[in-house]
């Protein structure tokens, strides 16, 4: 049976998800949209052959909507999860789960309320062939226990005009989300540095940012993150080992050879880089849906944890201090 997907946000990367549940993934339609602006909607929808809808509830409750997928902007995530809570189909909602500490919380506690898991939250990094890669290498047959994470996230050009405190909890919350997966533990502390300006940092803001965490069993975490970075989008995961080193990100493009240079292309926007992570998201959430299984991403506790970081990093920009990170117990529902 097809999955039919009703799709909230019709922008940048809602169109993506909508493109590919209809051309891409397997058992999936998407038959309705939903975006605040009417006309991107219609034009979707007319794409897609589905249906422009007037508001998030009508997504929801449409009798020819099996799942819904959210695709807003960061800060309405978690009063719309709120609206399909009471209707009960399973969502896909992109990251952050929410901005703020307190929205987070409260959608988390509504789902341990339900006590039954809608949501997979769409930190599609850990689907990338890259990191399931990387992921494999801390073994003891690969390069053992893991030491030291290095990361670097750069963007061609800060999405969304963002500025300090939106690259923690909209850009770095990705990096926040995939060394924890990679770990498999929380973090005790955070702290944020910010040194000399890039040519298009606002004024008064801060771009690029070193954020420094360390894990519960004492693992660094080392993020350079860089917004404006100009000359275009890419994203390295390099992890220190007991016994070696495993690199994500060098190499992961063809190294073209022509006219006397050898290089390798970069992409502009993360659509490139995360082509097929987004793709095996989807999927997988697809088929967790058609099979009524569990869902094979990042949880709405993924979702709290992150945003939670996210919100201690700006605390510890703010003061300069060493932050320490202490989450509540993992409520059952997520263990
Ligand atoms: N996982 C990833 O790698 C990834 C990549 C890009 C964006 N995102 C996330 O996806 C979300 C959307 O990002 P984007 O790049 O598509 O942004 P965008 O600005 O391109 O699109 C957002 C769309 O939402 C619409 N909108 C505004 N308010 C709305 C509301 N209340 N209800 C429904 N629609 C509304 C806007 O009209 C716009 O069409 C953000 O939360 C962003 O953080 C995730």
């Amino acid at each position: 049976m097809t999955t039919r997907v009703g799709v909230i946000g019709a922008g940048n990367i809602g169109t993506a998800h909508a493109l590919n549940l209809a051309r891409a993934v397997s058992g999936a339609s998407v038959g309705v949209v939903f975006d605040a602006d009417a006309v991107r909607a219609e034009a979707l929808s007319a794409e897609l052959g589905a249906r422009a809808v007037r508001s998030v509830t009508e997504v929801f409750d449409a009798d020819d909507v099996d799942a819904v997928l959210i695709a807003s902007p960061d800060g309405v995530h978690a009063e719309q999860l709120m609206i399909g809570f009471g209707v009960g189909k399973p969502i896909l909602c992109e990251k952050p789960l929410a901005v703020g500490e307190a929205d987070a919380r409260a959608v988390l506690d509504a789902e341990v309320a339900l006590g039954r898991r809608l949501v997979q939250l769409g930190f599609m990094r850990r689907f990338d062939p890259g990191y399931v890669q990387l992921k494999a290498e801390l073994t003891p047959e690969g390069i053992g226990e893991p030491l030291i994470v290095h990361n670097i996230h750069r963007n061609t050009r800060a999405p969304y005009g963002l500025v300090t405190e939106q690259t923690l909890t909209n850009m770095v919350i990705h990096e926040f989300d995939i060394a924890r997966w990679l770990l498999e533990e929380e973090y005790a502390s955070i702290m944020v540095l910010a040194g000399t300006p890039g040519p298009l940092t606002p004024a008064g803001q801060h771009d690029p940012l070193l954020v420094v965490l360390q894990s519960a069993s004492g693992v660094i975490v080392e993020i350079e993150a860089f917004a404006n970075a100009r000359y275009g989008y890419e994203v390295v995961c390099r992890v220190t080992g007991s016994q070696g080193q495993a690199v994500m990100g060098d190499g992961s493009f063809v190294t073209r050879s022509k006219a006397f240079t050898r290089g390798v292309g970069l992409p502009e926007l993360w659509l490139g880089r995360f082509a097929e992570a987004y793709r095996l998201q989807l999927q997988g959430w697809v088929d967790a849906v058609r099979s009524e299984g569990p869902f094979p991403g990042a949880s709405i506790w993924d979702g709290y944890a992150a945003t939670v970081v996210a919100n201690r990093a700006i605390e510890a920009h703010r003061t300069g201090r060493r932050v320490a990170i202490d989450l509540p117990p993992r409520p059952v529902l997520y263990t």
